[in-house]
């Protein structure tokens, strides 16, 4: 194989593994995304509540958004078709090994996923993985969708809490 032939395979393959497109069932039940934690991470967060009642556990959220869609936003402040965002929940913990102060994100706790897709009257569709699940269906509109799009700083996505996407 020449030199040439040879770089255009290791782009090929390099083009696959990086593609992050939401891949669904016949049913329109998301297939859980895959290799996202080489994503970048957008956002993280400690106990943010929606409500003004105190939480009652205190959690991590990290954001993870697809490369692609990462480098559109970058660019003209837009997500693309087939935007996938993932939020993993981890609990908060402190007092281990030499820590006295602060926490830290422990164990994971549950998989969200957001995913924007013309398949969807709506656009945006929400999702929870349970443990062990290789699918989720979407959640109703007034579950997820009604305050992602009332309250979200740009097209139902919560930049105005990921710093990530903020920095120069
Ligand atoms: C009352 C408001 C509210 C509701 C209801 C809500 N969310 Fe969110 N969601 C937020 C906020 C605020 C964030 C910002 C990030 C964070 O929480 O750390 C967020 C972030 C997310 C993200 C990260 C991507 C993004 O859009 O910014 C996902 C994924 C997500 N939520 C999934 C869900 C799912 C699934 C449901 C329904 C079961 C849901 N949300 C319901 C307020 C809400």
């Amino acid at each position: 194989m020449t030199m040439k032939r040879v770089f255009l395979l290791a782009l090929i393959i390099g083009l696959i593994l990086t593609a992050a497109e939401p891949r669904f069932t016949e049913s329109n039940q998301l297939r859980r995304p895959e290799g996202y934690r080489n994503w970048p991470l957008v956002g993280s967060s400690l106990a943010m509540s929606y409500n003004e009642a105190p939480s009652q556990r205190e959690e991590f959220h990290h954001v993870y958004l697809d490369p692609k869609a990462y480098k559109q936003y970058k660019s003209s402040g837009t997500f693309p078709d087939q935007t996938i965002l993932v939020m993993e929940v981890y609990s908060a913990a402190s007092q281990v090994s030499i820590n006295r102060q602060g926490r830290f994100a422990e164990k994971l706790l549950r998989v969200e996923a957001a995913v924007k897709d013309q398949r969807f009257a709506d656009k945006w569709a929400y999702f929870h993985f349970d443990e062990g699940a290789a699918t989720a269906k979407a959640f109703p509109k007034k579950d997820c969708w009604n305050c992602h799009a009332e309250h979200a700083e740009t097209d139902n996505v919560f930049t105005q809490f990921y710093g990530v996407l903020r920095a120069d």
